[in-house]
Formats: C-alpha cells, structure tokens, sequence
C-alpha cells in the first residue's frame, strides 16, 4: 500500500487577537449544528452571551441539543504558524511526513480561503471525508478547536472510555480524555489517551484520524454528521490513513505509531490474579486447587499485598517473606506457570535515610518530578508511614491522611530514571525471578490533588478551557499541572503538556528493564497508555465491577484497542469491584477464554473467584473450557504475529470481514478471532440463548463440526447456550493450526498439532503457522521463526515452510486434520502420494467431516495432502 496516509501539520497562532464577537450570515441549521459554548455546559448560556459570541440562539431544541449554534461563514483562524517553534509537540518520534507527495495517492486537498477551511477528499469516489467547513477553527495559547463534517455516521475508536457501543452514538455526546485513576464509569475519561478513529463510509471504505496532540482533550460527536475536537494546548497535528478496507486503516495507523509487540507464548495461557492474597499462604492454597482439577495456569500474579506497607521493591517478611516467596516462584515455574509483580510509579518517600534505596537512589540521581519551585513534587499514593499500624476500617480520606506517607513519581523522561529503575528491577529479579512487569496507577494516580500541599493558582491547573473530564481541577487524582517533567532528554516542560504520556513514558523503560533482568522477551501490563503504547506492553482495561453489563463493555473496549494498536487486551474475568455470583463469573470466563490477555483478577476483600473457587463441578467445566483456548493457541500466536508484522488485528469486529454487509456495522456482542473464528458469548443474566447474527458465508459449529444450515446464514438467529457452553463457529475458508492442550504451555508447546480445514463456497481454505521459541526477544526482526503457509485448493492441501530457523520444531508432528464441507466421501486420501490406510482416515457421511489420524507429518517439512 503506498501512499495512503496523508500527514498535515498546522502549527502556532499567536498574534494576540481574539475572535469572540461575530456578526454573521443569515441561519443555516442544517449545515451548522455545532455547540459554541465549551467552556461550559450548553444549557447554561444566556441568549445575550451567545449572540454576543456571533451565533445563533435557539431553545426550541430537543434533549442534548444545545441552544448556540454557529452560524455558517463564522470566522476562523486562517494564519497559523509557529515561527519560534515554541509550542509543545509530542514527544513521540514518529515517521517523518515525505517531503512529495506519492503520485498514486489516494486522495486531495482543497482549501476555501474566507472563512479558511480545507477539505481532504477520496478522488476515487470524491466523498470528502474531513471537511472544516462547518465550524470554526480556533488557535489560542490554551485552547485548540477544529470541527469536521463526517462522510458517515459509522465512526469508532476515541479512547479510553466506557463506550456503550462500538459504533459511536453520534447524538450529542462529548468524550473527554485526560489519563485518570478511574474505574469505567459512563461517561468518564479513564486511564489511557487514544486521539484516534476509524470512520466507515457508506459505501464501504474507511479511512482513519489520528490527532497525535496529548494536551488534555474532549470531542463532541454530533449527528450532522460532525465532529469538534477541543484541546487545550499542542499543536493540530493530523494524520489520515485511506484504507480503502478497515483492515487497511488499522495496519496504516500502526504502522505510523509502531506495530505491537510480540507476547510471549506462555503469556496466551490463562492468568490468575488478586488484590488481597495478603499472604502466602492464601496464594498457594489458590495454586493447589488449579493443580487438583488441573486447570491451565500459565501466570500467577503479585499484587501490591507482597510488598512491605505497599512499597516498591520490597516483600512484606511477615505475610511472604522473601525467600519463601522466592522458593514458591521457582517451584511454580518448574510445573509451568510464570510470575507477574506489580510496580507503581510512586515511590515511598518518608523512610528513615539508608533504609530505602529506590527513594534515596532517586533523590541522589535526580529522577523525580519537580514541583514549580524545583523542589521534589510529593504527593500520596499506597506506600503507608513506617510504624503505622492500618486500621482498614477508617474511610479512605482519613487513610490517605493518616496511613499514606508521602511518595515522589519517578520522571521516565530523565535518562538516568531509566537507569535508576532498571537497576532497581534488575536487583528484585535477583529476590524474586518474576517473569513479567504489571505497571499500575500510571496516570500517574495521586490519592491527594496535586500534591501534599495542593497547587497554586496558575494557567495550567486553571486553563480557559476545562474539557470534559473529571474532577473539579486538572489535578485531581494526579499531579499539579504545572510540575516540572523533562520533555526529552534536554529540555523541561510543564505537566500539563506530559500527563498523558506519563504512562506511555513508563512502558519502554519497563519492557527494557524486565527484558535486561529475565533476558528474555518477557511481558509488561501497563494501565496507562498514549499511541504507541502496544510496542511495549498489553493493557487491560481497569476496575471494572462484578456485574453484567461490564461484560459487554469489555468486549467493546477489547474491540477499540485492537484500533489502537493494543491487541494484547482483557477485563478483569469475573469483575474486580464487588462480589462476583457464579454465573456470572461462569460466564465470564468463557467470554474471557478469547480475550487475546485471558486474567481473571479479583479487588480487595471480595469473595474468591478463581477457577477452582466454586467447587468441583465449576472447576471441572473450566478446564475444560481453558482446553479450547489451550487448543487454539497456535491460531491465536499466528494472530499476534501478523498483528506485530503487518499491523493485523488479532480480536476484530465482524464489520472488519464482512464490510459490505450494513448489518455487521453496529455488532459488538459478537466477535473474531482473526478472519476464522466467531465468538457469540452469553452476556445477560440467566441467560439460556443468545441472539447470533451468521454473516453470509459457510460457517461450522466448533464443537461439532457441522456446518451451519445456509438457511441460517445472514441472519439473525436464536442459538440455545446451555451453562456450560459458549457458540464458536469456524468460518469457511480458514485453516486454523492448533495443538493438543495441557495445563501449561510450557507442556503444550510439546504436543502433536492439528490442522481444522473449513472449506468455503469455492473449497478453498487457507491459514498460517508461525513458531518460534516463544520467549527470545524480536524473533520476527532476527527472523528465528517457522513460518508455514497451508493452502487447500481442489481437493490438496499443500504446506509450504516460508521460513525456517533452527530446531524449535523438531519432533513436533502434525498429527490429526479435520477437513469441513466436502461435499461426497472420498475415494482415498493421500499423503504426498501415498494413500493413507484405512484405520487413518474417515469420512462422516452425516457431518461431512473427513478425520485424518495418526499423520506423523513431521511440522517443520513441507508435504501434501489430497483427497479428490
Ligand atoms: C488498581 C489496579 O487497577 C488494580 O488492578 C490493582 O489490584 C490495585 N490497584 C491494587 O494494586
């Protein structure tokens, strides 16, 4: 694909002026329904204030609609430029906009000069998909504002929220994103800053929108269809991606922000997590009952309940002790599962000097963040006094007071932060030999606003503009605005220019800490993300509750980071907040078995919810559960690859594949692996059923390989779900690769492979296989991988090894294929020209299924198969 992103880059304004009052043009509703009061909530406006502004006053308005609309030919900002470069740009490095434009570009631009606009155009269709026209452009020192009409009302991504759909909701709403400690909430702007979105025209091409601007941000989606980005300080600095295929703008996107990063194998298997073992004991209790019904465990995790008073680096000796702790970690790995350790940012501040390196280290290094005088910014977070003795009965505001000592926050931009805290990470790996890093409340939280002693008055914690965010100031819940960060090496900037990127700043720093400390590819789960975050770390998606709804928001929230670049992606499996129920958490885990990050992580003090937490039965149907994911791990790997090699997502909605059908636009109750596999969970309590929409295609039922009656297929169509079940459908023309499961992929890896043939409408199929050692740092990069392309046409399959590197396939043998959707038994099956004997083969006259056994096809050799 060439020359299908378009990069414009409009810089300062600052001549002084200030455009308030208009008189303009006669009223044009239609073309201008745009809201003029930002600065507040729309309904609060008097008619003299907005027609003092220029615009147009009118309460005869439906709900949401607000009552100031701009007029058309309302001014704006047409000589922007930043002659001293003062502005603050993200410091994200990015690839260069070409110097020419490519001469097969996919679309053009024009400008309207009085009142400037300009409009990006597809030329193939001529449908203007950016079009400024339709409000005004504003530049100030603080507050950047740029409206576009939309091609069409199919638009998704802006993050992170709690969204209720995936397609957007375009009457009216406002989505602020400002990285905050907050658990999903309507409404609220959460951990992570994603200025990106994908629009699907109507006539089935897509482009995308990225605004690479940090700055605290809100935009306002209206039903023009327009949308109004606010920001409230940056630069307008805008990257299009032309598709055509959503697929397309995907891979684009990330291309331009950096592809993923490549999980290691072992971190596909199944995660268990709480907050409040507070003991040992407690976690080896939970272990011992995975292991009695052997169920997958792949990670376990410590929460900040192993640390002495909550402080980084260190083991509470009492509750853990660190060599017990470290005796457990190694007998743990022996049986295959790793280790995760959470990391905050904030570091504990008020111990005895000498006792704590992590903080005297820093001070001496230099490493934290500075307040406005240049001194340390203190403020509050877990890390509690010394000789306190914690009555967790108090609230939380009398805690904070008299429980959390004081804690500085590391600057990830100062090179010798980076030093400092792979140093620190390199010497606990040497305690504790953990095999990834999960970084937390890296917005960064703040228990106290701003600081322990609050924050002055100035323009950054005040700006004009107040997005849509919450909290009563910029700094609740995290750092005075106007603290002092390094932008990069070299030079300072405010806060409020680097909050958003505080935890995108922690991620590379951690990835390159744990890949030094473990010496391999290892892991980091970070809550915090910008654009560019999936190169470093997975993310899942924060505090969500114990209860129903947040299933379904995690299945769009999922949805959205595979947008962003971020496909290692999951929800707390059975809900953190609350008390979980067991059908819940029953259904839980089988939506979350196809999270691409598959943890069940549980808060504080509620009732347990690991796998084997509800007795036999439970626990019994889990394993079995977890060995259909365990099964399609070298399926969901391959998926990870191609989303780190050519930018692929790995979860996709249904309207990736099937774009031409309006039907699939608005589906987020369902979804894919990959172009093969469909996944259509129980959401709703009590639940006996789902309502399943079956793109027209040719599709098989994963438990019994029957393929779907083509009288149910482009429909929507009831499908019973018994307790214990979750709908997967293989969609006709994948091969999917697959191994036989064991409780660890540590023992999986070793097992026979088989190969699932869904043949399409032509009897074609196709799929891939990619292998490497699953845990050595860039094997796509180094190329020391296995990479097999399966190709069924005619009635052969063919394997075809395209790449091959070293022994990691020997003795693996392809074992076992399923073929799907042969029409009549075969005459013989043959395998590279030998016919296989009869007790290999056979052929289910009802089911249509052709089963071949007992292959010995060694993986790593090329070799045909026919049946025709
Ligand atoms: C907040 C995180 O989101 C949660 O997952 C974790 O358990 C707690 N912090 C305690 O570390």
């Amino acid at each position: 694909m060439s020359a299908t992103g378009w990069h414009h880059r409009v810089a300062h304004f600052n001549d002084g002026s200030s455009r308030i009052c208009f008189n303009d043009d006669a009223i044009d509703r239609e073309a201008t329904n745009l809201i003029v009061f930002p600065d507040r909530s729309e309904s609060t406006h008097t008619r003299e204030e907005c027609e003092c502004r220029g615009c147009v006053y009118d309460e005869s308005q439906y709900e949401n609609v607000p009552w100031c609309y701009f007029p058309p030919g309302y001014g704006s900002y047409r000589q922007i430029y930043d002659p001293n470069n003062e502005r603050f740009e993200v410091p994200i490095p990015l690839p260069p906009s070409p110097a020419t434009a490519a001469e097969d570009k996919l679309y053009h631009v024009a400008f309207t000069p009085e009142p400037f606009s300009f409009q990006v155009i597809r030329t193939d269709t001529e449908t203007v998909v950016f079009d400024t026209s339709v409000g005004a452009l504003i530049f100030e020192d603080q507050f950047l504002q740029l409206s576009t009409k939309l091609p069409s009302h199919n638009v998704y991504g802006f993050g992170e929220h709690e969204h209720e759909s995936f397609r957007h909701d375009l009457n009216w709403r406002r989505w602020g994103s400002f990285a905050r400690d907050q658990p999903p909430s309507p409404g609220a702007n959460l951990y992570g800053t994603h200025p990106f979105y994908l629009c699907l025209e109507n006539d089935y091409n897509a482009h995308g929108v990225f605004l690479n601007n940090a700055n605290a941000q809100d935009v306002s989606l209206q039903p023009t269809p327009a949308l109004t980005y606010r920001h409230v300080g940056g630069i307008f600095d805008f990257y299009m991606f032309f598709g055509p295929t959503p697929a397309d703008v995907v891979s684009q996107y990330t291309e331009t922000i950096g592809r993923p990063y490549l999980p290691p194998y072992w971190s596909l298997g199944f995660h268990l997590s709480r907050y409040g073992y507070n003991g040992i004991d407690k976690v080896k209790e939970v272990v011992a009952r995975m292991r009695q019904y052997n169920i997958p465990h792949d990670v376990q995790y410590g929460d900040i309940d192993y640390m002495e008073r909550q402080k980084d680096f260190t083991i509470d000796e009492e509750a853990y002790g660190e060599v017990a702790l470290r005796d457990f970690v190694n007998e743990i790995k022996e049986e295959g599962t790793n280790y995760i350790i959470i990391l905050d940012p904030a570091i504990a501040a008020n111990e005895t000097t000498g006792t704590y390196r992590p903080y005297d280290d820093g001070v001496t290094k230099d490493v934290f963040i500075h307040d406005e005088n240049d001194e340390i910014l203190y403020g509050k977070v877990w890390p509690d006094y010394p000789d306190v003795e914690v009555d967790d009965s108090q609230d939380w505001d009398y805690q904070t007071e008299f429980y959390r000592s004081f804690a500085a926050f590391p600057d990830f931009q100062k090179p010798q932060t980076k030093e400092w805290w792979s140093q620190e990470v390199n010497d606990f790996h040497n305690k504790i030999p953990f095999d990834g890093i999960w970084i937390d409340m890296n917005e960064p939280a703040n228990f106290v606003v701003g600081s322990v002693t609050g924050c002055t008055d100035n323009k950054y914690d005040f700006p004009p503009y107040h997005p849509q965010i919450w909290g009563a100031t910029m700094a609740d819940k995290t750092l005075c605005m106007n603290a002092l960060q390094n932008l990069n090496e070299s030079t300072q900037t405010v806060h409020y220019n680097m909050h958003n990127l505080y935890g995108w700043s922690q991620n590379k720093p951690t990835l390159d800490a744990a890949r030094e400390a473990t010496g391999k590819r290892s892991l980091v789960i970070t809550r915090s993300t910008f654009a560019g975050s999936g190169q470093y770390s997975g993310h899942w998606l924060g505090d969500n509750a114990s209860i129903w709804p947040h299933m379904h928001k995690s299945i769009i929230g999922m949805l959205e980071f595979n947008l962003f670049g971020i496909p290692f992606i999951g929800a707390d499996i059975c809900g953190f907040f609350d008390d979980t129920t067991e059908e819940l958490c029953r259904r839980w885990s089988q939506l979350g078995n196809f999270y691409p990050f598959a943890r069940n992580h549980n808060g504080l003090n509620y009732r347990d919810q690991d796998p084997a937490a509800f007795g036999e039965e439970f626990a019994v149907n889990m394993r079995d559960l977890f060995a259909i994911r365990y099964t399609l791990l070298p399926y969901l790997y391959t998926l990870h690859y191609k989303a780190t090699a050519y930018g692929h997502t790995v979860v996709r909605p249904l309207m990736f594949e099937f774009t031409s059908d309006s039907e699939t636009w608005g589906i987020d109750r369902q979804f894919l692996w990959g172009p093969g596999l469909m996944i259509t969970p129980v959401l709703d309590e009590g639940g006996l059923s789902v309502n399943a929409y079956i793109p027209n295609t040719r599709w098989y039922d994963w438990y019994t390989g029957i393929e779907v009656d083509q009288a149910n297929v482009g429909k929507w169509v009831t499908i019973g779900v018994p307790d214990y079940h979750i709908p997967l459908h293989i969609r006709g023309g994948n091969i999917i690769p697959i191994q036989q499961p064991a409780n660890s992929t540590k023992f999986s890896r070793d097992n026979p492979f088989g190969l699932i043939v869904a043949l399409s409408e032509g009897h074609s199929a196709l799929g891939t296989l990619f292998w490497d050692d699953g845990t050595t740092a860039d094997t796509i990069e180094n190329g020391e991988y296995y990479k097999i392309e399966y190709v069924v046409a005619q009635g052969n399959l063919i394997a075809s090894v395209v790449n091959s590197f070293g022994n990691i396939l020997n003795g693996l043998n392809l074992e076992t294929i399923s073929v799907h959707g042969i029409a009549n038994r075969p005459p013989w099956v043959k395998l590279n020209g030998m016919e296989l004997n009869d007790s290999q083969w056979m052929f289910d006259d009802v089911t249509k299924i052709l089963s071949i056994s007992e292959l010995a096809q060694p993986m790593m050799e090329q070799f045909m198969l026919s049946w025709h």
